[in-house]
């Protein structure tokens, strides 16, 4: 073959390639957009029904921001630019190009209808402050769950505790962040990728801490295909859940409290947790990240996902701060000064760096070595 035939195949790539560019990121823009739309047309149509409910209700009493709250306009460009570093990560090669909300149309009308059907009960216990229902005739498993644990977070029907409650959460998140949760998560899978580089993913011991219904554990799986990984959560329910949604050999449930991991010292590579620190009392907050310090390797890191705290974007603070109010979140007000670095270093971890994704703060610590 001359040395012009053999050029054809990668030059009509490269002519081609501005094609494919377009392709992917028009196919992108067109999935995360119908997201948005999606989750958005449903915070309003909740929004217009809770003005109805409420007539009906005692009146919520009226919490006044502690800070500058974001324009819609302003929270829809950070969004953007978020989805932004998420294409430009799919592009780099760090992970594929995400599959978020794959459900069949029939699943999705079903979870919609079931949103709206429970909407009401979230209202109602907003406006009369009911946030320990759960603890109505406990029973069984519930029993033996921590205090602090048995509570409706999020005003949502059975907290933590019930299959109900672990099918409609991943709905109802997004209908609050506007479709944008998976791309906020996919921040951890940046660093990620990076520390696979350096590796053999067979032999990389890894757990996702709080892991729910799987939110991290099931792209962090797709995305790197030999990587084997164990999700801790409290909620049985939810690791149900998580099972049913995750059905690989890679992944493995175990029901365990974050702040006893059942992990030997230095035995874990990497270990991430997403949304769980702001749910937590600040004493065992401490306590996982003094876990989260004794199971990792040293030279280990720590992949943070969790809420901005106060000052990280100042054009949230106030935001931030009608958050436990108004979704109750009982420790969040405590989360959001608490001092994550200090933290670290107090436990033999160092704060690589950190950074805002729309609502989230994401961090790497490194154990020392
Ligand atoms: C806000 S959800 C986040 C779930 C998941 N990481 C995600 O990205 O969607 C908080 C999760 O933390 C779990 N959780 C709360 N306290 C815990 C604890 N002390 N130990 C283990 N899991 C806990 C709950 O059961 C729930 O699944």
């Amino acid at each position: 073959m001359s040395a012009v035939e053999e050029d054809v195949g990668p030059s009509r790539e490269r002519s081609l390639a501005p094609f494919f560019t377009l392709a992917r990121r028009t196919r992108y823009a067109l999935h995360q957009g119908s997201r948005v739309a999606l989750y958005t047309l449903h915070s309003e149509a909740v929004r217009r029904m809770n003005r109805e409910l409420q007539k009906d209700l005692p009146e919520i009493p009226k919490v006044v921001p502690d800070g500058p709250v974001p324009s819609q306009r302003r929270m829809l460009a950070d969004i953007v630019k978020l989805f932004a570093a998420d294409l430009t990560a799919v592009e780099d090669g760090l992970y594929p190009m995400p599959s978020d909300g794959t459900m069949t149309p029939g699943e999705l009308l079903a979870t919609s209808r079931a949103f709206f059907r429970d909407a009401p009960e979230v209202t109602r216990r907003r406006a009369t402050g009911a946030h320990q229902e759960v603890n109505e005739g406990t029973s069984g498993f519930t029993a033996a769950l921590p205090r602090y644990y048995r509570q409706n977070f999020h005003f949502q029907t059975d907290g933590w505790l019930s299959e109900g409650s672990a099918r409609l959460y991943d709905f109802q998140v997004d209908v609050l962040f506007s479709g944008a949760t998976a791309a906020m998560r996919r921040r951890a899978l940046v660093p990620f990728a990076k520390i696979l580089r350096r590796k053999d993913q067979r032999k990389v011991a890894y757990a996702d801490l709080a892991c729910g219904t799987g939110g991290l554990l099931r792209p962090a799986l797709a995305a790197f295909p030999r990587l084997t990984g164990t999700g801790i959560d409290l909620s049985e329910p939810y690791l149900n859940v998580a099972r049913d949604r995750l059905k690989s050999r890679r992944a493995r449930f175990v029901t365990a409290m974050a702040e006893q991991l059942p992990f030997a010292d230095n035995s874990l590579d990497v270990v991430s947790c997403v949304f769980l620190f702001h749910e937590l009392p600040p004493k065992i907050r401490r306590q996982v990240f003094g876990e989260v310090a004794r199971v990792l390797k040293p030279g280990g890191s720590f992949l943070f996902v969790d809420s901005l705290q106060t000052g990280d974007v100042p054009d949230y603070d106030g935001l931030l701060s009608v958050f436990p109010q108004l979704f109750h979140e009982p420790y969040y007000t405590s989360y959001l000064t608490e001092d994550f670095s200090r933290m670290a270093a107090s436990n033999g971890l160092e704060e690589r760096w950190w950074t805002s994704a729309f609502v989230s703060r994401v961090a790497e610590y490194v154990k020392s070595d």
